[in-house]
């Protein structure tokens, strides 16, 4: 069910709003309160990492499967984190060189824990987290 939406009006310095509807444009937010509502839910996102709040999103890895014992470090790391983790994607990106994409869902901090193990195996080129509210 969609709540009603209210208005509010905002006051901002001419020089500051400028720069808020440059921002708009380059995000691509189609107008200001589409803009200020989602600036307020990604201050909501960073707040729920803080305080256990529930997040969704995915942690991207780049790894070379060649080197010692990268892949049974990484399945052992998700395999302890199961009840967090919803799917994981696998595509071998070149000779030497997999992408793994690990949905996640679940409190902020777990979330935060699973992509920080991913990232410090020995053997991962790239790690990056990507998280959103998780729909509310
Ligand atoms: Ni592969």
């Amino acid at each position: 069910m969609k709540d009603k939406l209210s208005r509010f009006g905002v006051s901002l310095e001419g020089e500051l709003l400028r720069r808020f509807d440059a921002f708009i444009s380059k995000e691509g937010y189609s107008n200001r309160s589409q803009a200020i509502a989602g600036l307020i839910r990604k201050e909501f996102v960073s707040d729920a990492f803080e305080h256990g709040g529930q997040v969704a999103g995915a942690v991207t890895i780049v790894y070379d499967h060649h080197k010692r014992e990268v892949v049974n470090k990484l399945l052992d790391i998700q395999h302890d984190h199961g009840t967090i983790i919803i799917s994981a994607q696998h595509v071998h990106l070149d000779h030497d060189n997999c992408l793994e994409i690990v949905a996640v869902k679940g409190p902020g901090a777990k979330v935060k824990a699973l992509a920080d193990s991913l990232k410090s195996v020995k053997g991962v080129k790239h790690a990056t987290l990507s998280v959103t509210g998780a729909g509310k």
